[in-house]
């Protein structure tokens, strides 16, 4: 399958993944649900569901067997399907969706259409594989501000490597993650009735390790960064990083702010 920009950096262990921004997914699923108001007996598809935290809060509120759920990455898409069984879970791109037209009710999209190569051919798919007068809800990281693990990151990485760091900064680097850019994305789509507003969930870590570690791996855009680091520069990344959250000794959590579009099909 051919890699989409996002899905180079997530082509790792869903174990990693969960402990890393996979923390916060169930969260706010559950607040993009309630935000999309899907409820039985609507079939819904997770786009970009990688190991599928959408996908279970999908599969409890509707039933397994009416959710469907794609993702680019191959080990996102076993660990779906092991972690959900009952669900149809398919290899492949938001751009090119392997799902057949007017097939589901709402089609729902967490912290995904930031990395497509092509967000406005993603909209579009996403628009052909709903039935007329049914849901396109997607939310995005508010990394600029909101998002208060991958904000103390960036801001940690600019302050040991001005240049990389900013080069980096998933605030400057990443579309559609300001309040207002969704929304106008979904309108420039032709979905109609487009509302949008913020999404605010927490997670909880036993330690800053528990934080840490996973950065390491090279999960996502920041693990890539900090991964890339020769041991020095990564030891005062952590240091950096540590200052930036109050020096937390022993278990802390963190909000984290998402902004939220939702339009109908017609
Ligand atoms: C931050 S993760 C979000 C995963 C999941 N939605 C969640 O809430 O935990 C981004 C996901 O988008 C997927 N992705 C990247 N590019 C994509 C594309 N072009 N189409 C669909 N999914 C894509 C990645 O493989 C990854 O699973």
């Amino acid at each position: 399958m051919e890699q989409t920009r996002g899905a180079a950096t997530f082509q790792v262990a869903a174990a990693v993944y969960d402990r890393h921004v996979g923390r916060y997914g169930p969260q706010l699923a559950r607040a993009l649900i309630a935000a999309a108001g899907v409820a039985p007996p609507q079939r819904a598809l997770d786009v970009g569901c990688g190991p599928g935290a959408l996908t279970g809060e999908l599969a409890a509120v509707l039933g397994a067997a009416s959710v469907v759920a794609v993702d680019p990455s191959d080990s996102f898409v076993k660990a779906c399907r092991e972690r959900h069984p009952g669900v149809d879970v398919r290899g492949g791109a938001a751009e090119d969706l392997p799902v057949a037209d007017d097939a589901v009710d709402v089609v729902l999209s967490q912290m995904v259409v930031n990395f497509c190569t092509d967000a406005e051919g993603a909209l579009a798919e996403m628009r052909r594989v709903a039935r007329e007068g049914g849901t396109v809800a997607g939310c995005v990281w508010d990394y600029a501000e909101g998002m208060e693990l991958l904000r103390a990151f960036w801001d940690a990485a600019r302050e040991i490597d001005p240049e990389a760091g900013a080069a980096q900064d998933e605030a400057v680097v990443m579309p559609y993650c300001r309040d207002g850019e969704l929304a106008a994305l979904w309108s420039r789509a032709g979905l109609q009735d487009v509302a949008g507003g913020q999404l605010v969930v927490e997670a909880a870590y036993d330690d800053f390790d528990d934080l840490w570690d996973p950065l390491t791996t090279g999960v996502g855009p920041s693990g890539a960064f900090a991964s890339g680091l020769d041991a020095g520069a990564r030891d005062a990344l952590r240091a950096a990083l540590h200052r930036r959250l109050g020096d937390p000794d022993g278990p802390f959590a963190l909000p984290a702010r998402a902004w939220f579009a939702k339009g109908t099909v017609y």
